[in-house]
């Protein structure tokens, strides 16, 4: 098969973050500072993933302005000719930092949003205060003159606060907002019976968002992520593995997505061994789920397979313990009822207490 050049990179910059919430992708085992790559290693992992053919830099973590350097490595990457998202929950960003960050180029911010006011907010990220601080900054982010775009996660514990999260993008003059129902990866595979949505819970927030969606044509863009786990049929995850988008991790290692780690019998190639441009084409994480080789029966004969690439290989390692299976939220997967059943046996734990992030 032909294999296209990556769109977009995500550059985990580090795993330390102020905040520690409980549906946190990152993984069980996070980079200690350490092991975090050096600006000189990233402004060159930048300029090879230029030359590779992307062109959207996300830069994320754990949380991005825990790097001092963060505008030098803004500034690295846009000299490499990169677009820059800098995702952040805008706790240790100040109205200096962020006109520093203008000034080196930066083009987006993706603010994440925990609730829609301090009592949920606070208890959710697990940081007193924090959402005081990123009201503040949401201003100063718009003062400065950056495209905003919200990100709010929610989950069970939040949902019914989604009408509010969509005005509150209005008002902040956001002109994009994320609604992720949560993906249980990483961290928040601890807590999914203290945040998965009921089945009712997931219906309404579809509803919401058509109806959003319609009242705000033009004036507001929402990208929406559905409840997995409630859902027929899987998501494109990645957009396919190792067809759009990679990942480096704070200390180098790049993946395929941001949870590949999570499977058993990968291996990752890291950039202060081997050349990007080498590791995309030629490594053996990036070709392990290319294409259709791999697949499995029902995926290998299902008219789907070109669109959703068989789901979510991360999920299949979770749920079914073998990567190689069918994404066991799709209909047509031996282990769909399992996975509903585990929906619904989890979203009616009331019991269930939230497990907070550990930080590195
Ligand atoms: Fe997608 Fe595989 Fe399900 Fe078909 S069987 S819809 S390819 S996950
Ligand atoms: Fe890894 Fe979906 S999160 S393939």
């Amino acid at each position: 098969m032909t294999v296209p050049a990556p769109i977009a990179m995500l550059a985990e910059l580090t795993h330390r973050c102020p905040l520690s919430c409980p549906y946190c992708s990152n993984p069980i085992e996070l980079a200690q500072k350490d092991r975090e790559l050096p600006t000189e290693t990233w402004a060159d992992v930048f300029r090879q993933a230029a030359d590779l053919g992307v062109l959207q830099l996300h830069l994320s973590g754990g949380e991005p302005a825990a790097r001092r350097d963060l505008a030098d490595l803004v500034r690295a990457a846009r000299e490499a000719g990169l677009y820059t998202n800098l995702i952040t929950s805008a706790i240790g960003l100040t109205e200096r930092r962020l006109k520093e960050l203008d000034e080196a180029g930066l083009d987006h911010v993706q603010l994440s949003l925990q609730g829609t006011d301090a009592a949920m907010a606070d208890r959710i990220g697990g940081y007193k205060g924090g959402f005081a601080r990123k009201m503040q900054a949401a201003g100063w982010i718009v003062d400065v003159g950056f495209p905003l775009t919200l990100n709010a996660v929610v989950h069970r514990q939040n949902l019914h606060q989604l009408p509010r999260a969509i005005e509150m993008a209005v008002e902040m003059k956001a002109r994009r907002i994320e609604v992720a129902i949560v993906q249980f990866h990483g961290w928040a595979l601890k807590n999914r019976a203290a945040m998965m949505p009921t089945r009712e819970q997931a219906e309404e927030a579809s509803r919401i968002v058509a109806q959003a969606r319609a009242d705000l044509k033009g004036k507001l863009v929402i990208d929406y992520v559905p409840a997995d786990y409630h859902s027929d049929y899987p998501k494109r995850c990645m957009g396919g593995w190792g067809t759009t988008g990679l990942n480096v991790t704070p200390d180098g290692s790049v993946l395929p997505c941001h949870a590949a780690e999570t499977i058993t019998g990968l291996s990752f190639d890291n950039v202060r061994d081997r050349p990007l441009v080498d590791i995309w084409y030629k490594g053996a994480a990036f070709n392990a789920y290319r294409g259709e080789d791999w697949m499995q029966e029902p995926c290998r004969s299902c008219d789907r397979r070109k669109l959703d690439f068989g789901g979510c290989r991360c999920q299949a390692m979770a749920i079914a313990n073998d990567p190689n299976a069918t994404d066991p939220v799709c209909i047509k997967s031996p282990l769909h009822d399992r996975m509903r059943a585990l929906a619904d046996g989890f979203s009616h734990d009331d019991d269930a207490e939230l497990t907070y992030r550990a930080g590195p």
